[in-house]
């Protein structure tokens, strides 16, 4: 990086900022209330013969790692909720549906169907709020669409990009017109959620883009009182945060978030046999992407860009590694400090806040799918904050064992 001269990075800044922003199309939110039917992809195939392929060949994405094995400390930190017994990493669009079902994680009602399908989005759209909460197994999802055109561009597959995830639209308020269409069709899933206490609707933990951060999250959620669920042996009220892509990418300290959008660095334009181009919807990533790399012009200020992205990535989770076996510890310790029974809740009280916020922070790094690729800073910054956090409360253990 030293290498290159002030120069090349500002005009490189400028001429992307200039095709960024040509490439910008505004996002539509879906109408609701209207009686949609999805018209699903496989009817596009006929149309959009290359870009269904493409959508298709996600299913060459299929590699899962079970993350209870290679991090068994997650099976103590998530204890005793779902994730602790079976964590799955991701793999391709495609396999969302199947995934669900296939989980050993138990799954209650629709919601959990929001993020997979847009069969169940159209449920929402038609149906409201109610969409949410209707039992799982009262759902047959023969025929489902792993993701579908439907979630992107509603019926009407091309350059307009509908947001049709209506809980996004609502959490972006004023903010919506301001997010790249791009980003914004992915931050319908790639992104921090809950389901609402009362309801049971997905939700997003803020209500402008400015607050999609993870300090402004934690007091979203410890004004609420929300946690996901209580870790039996120490009694801290935890929250699990989830792949929040969006917010990391877009969020403060992201050298590229003010200037790319998701499709930049994760969808290729292609030439087919006859000479057109098209958009790919097979979603890669920039290492392995030489189109993407021609397009973004990235080798003009990195010279060895798997190299770059590798390292950082192996700083910042030789960190989340460290710091979740500290979480580990922690637990361990205070849960030995509780089964005592010397000690009263009043005592306990800060180390237990110290680990609930800590973990937050912990986490929000370790769920995010790009392992530290996406933004540095915040990674880093969270890390800080999860270290600093575990080490006071280990501290206090001490200081009341003494
Ligand atoms: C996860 C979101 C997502 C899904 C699902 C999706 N698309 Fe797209 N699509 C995009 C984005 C982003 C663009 C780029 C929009 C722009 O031009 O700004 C796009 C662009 C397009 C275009 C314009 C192509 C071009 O070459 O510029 C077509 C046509 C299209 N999509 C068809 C489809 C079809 C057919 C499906 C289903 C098989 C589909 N899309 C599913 C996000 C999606
Ligand atoms: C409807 C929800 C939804 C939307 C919209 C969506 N994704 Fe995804 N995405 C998922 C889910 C769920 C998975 C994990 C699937 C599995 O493991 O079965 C996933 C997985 C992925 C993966 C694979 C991750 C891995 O570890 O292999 C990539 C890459 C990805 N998405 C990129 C994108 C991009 C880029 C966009 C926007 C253009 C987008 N997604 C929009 C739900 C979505
Ligand atoms: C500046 C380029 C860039 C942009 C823009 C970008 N990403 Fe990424 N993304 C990366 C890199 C680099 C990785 C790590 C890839 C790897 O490890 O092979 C990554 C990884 C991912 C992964 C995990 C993929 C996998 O196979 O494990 C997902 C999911 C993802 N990004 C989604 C998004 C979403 C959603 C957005 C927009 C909010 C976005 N990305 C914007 C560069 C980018
Ligand atoms: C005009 C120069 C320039 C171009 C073009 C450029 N980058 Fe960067 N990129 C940088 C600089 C400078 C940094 C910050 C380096 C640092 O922090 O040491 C950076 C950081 C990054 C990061 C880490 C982001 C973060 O916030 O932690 C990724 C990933 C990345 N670039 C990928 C890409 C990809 C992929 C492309 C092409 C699509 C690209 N870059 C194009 C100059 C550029």
């Amino acid at each position: 990086m030293k290498k290159i001269t002030i120069g090349l990075i500002l005009l490189g800044l400028v001429l992307a900022a200039v095709c960024a922003a040509s490439a910008d199309t505004a996002a539509v939110p879906a109408e609701t209330g209207t009686g949609v039917t999805v018209i699903h992809a496989g009817e596009w195939a006929a149309q959009f013969p290359d870009i269904y392929a493409s959508y298709m060949a996600n299913g060459e994405d299929d590699e899962v790692v079970e993350y209870t094995e290679e991090y068994p400390f997650i099976k103590t930190i998530y204890e005793p909720y779902g994730f602790a017994t079976h964590y799955g990493s991701a793999r391709g669009h495609y396999y969302c549906v199947q995934d669900l079902l296939a989980t050993g994680r138990p799954h209650p009602m629709a919601n959990c169907f929001t993020c997979k399908t847009a069969d169940f989005t159209a449920m929402t759209l038609n149906d409201g709020d109610s969409a949410y909460s209707v039992p799982f197994e009262s759902i047959d999802p023969t025929g489902f669409d792993d993701v579908g055109c439907f979630t992107c561009h509603a019926n009407e597959p091309g350059t307009t990009i509908t947001v049709t995830h209506t809980y996004l639209t609502a959490a972006m308020g004023d903010d919506f017109g301001s997010v790249p269409a791009e980003t914004l069709s992915c931050a319908q899933c790639h992104v921090e959620y809950y389901f609402a206490p009362d309801g049971k609707m997905t939700t997003l933990p803020y209500t402008s883009h400015a607050s999609a951060n993870p300090d402004d999250i934690y007091e979203y959620y410890d004004a609420m009182a929300f946690s996901d669920y209580t870790n039996p042996r120490t009694g801290v009220k935890q929250i699990k945060a989830q792949h929040p892509e969006f917010e990391t990418f877009t969020g403060a300290g992201s050298f590229h978030g003010g200037q790319f959008n998701c499709a930049t660095c994760h969808m290729e334009r292609v030439t087919n046999a006859d000479g057109q181009t098209y958009l790919s919807h097979k979603y890669v990533t920039p290492l392995t992407s030489e189109s993407v790399r021609a397009a973004g012009n990235c080798a003009a200020c990195h010279g060895d860009l798997e190299g770059f992205v590798r390292g950082r990535q192996e700083q910042v989770m030789t960190r989340v590694v460290a710091i979740g076996q500290k979480y580990e510890t922690l637990t361990d310790r205070l849960a030995d400090a509780v089964a005592s029974g010397k000690y009263t809740d009043e005592e306990l009280a800060d180390i237990r806040e110290l680990n609930r916020k800590g973990q937050w922070y912990w986490d929000f790094v370790f769920v995010e799918n790009s392992n530290g690729a996406h933004n540095l800073a915040l990674a880093t910054n969270c890390l800080d904050k999860a270290e600093l956090f575990a080490d006071a409360a280990l501290l206090l253990l001490d200081e009341l064992e003494k």
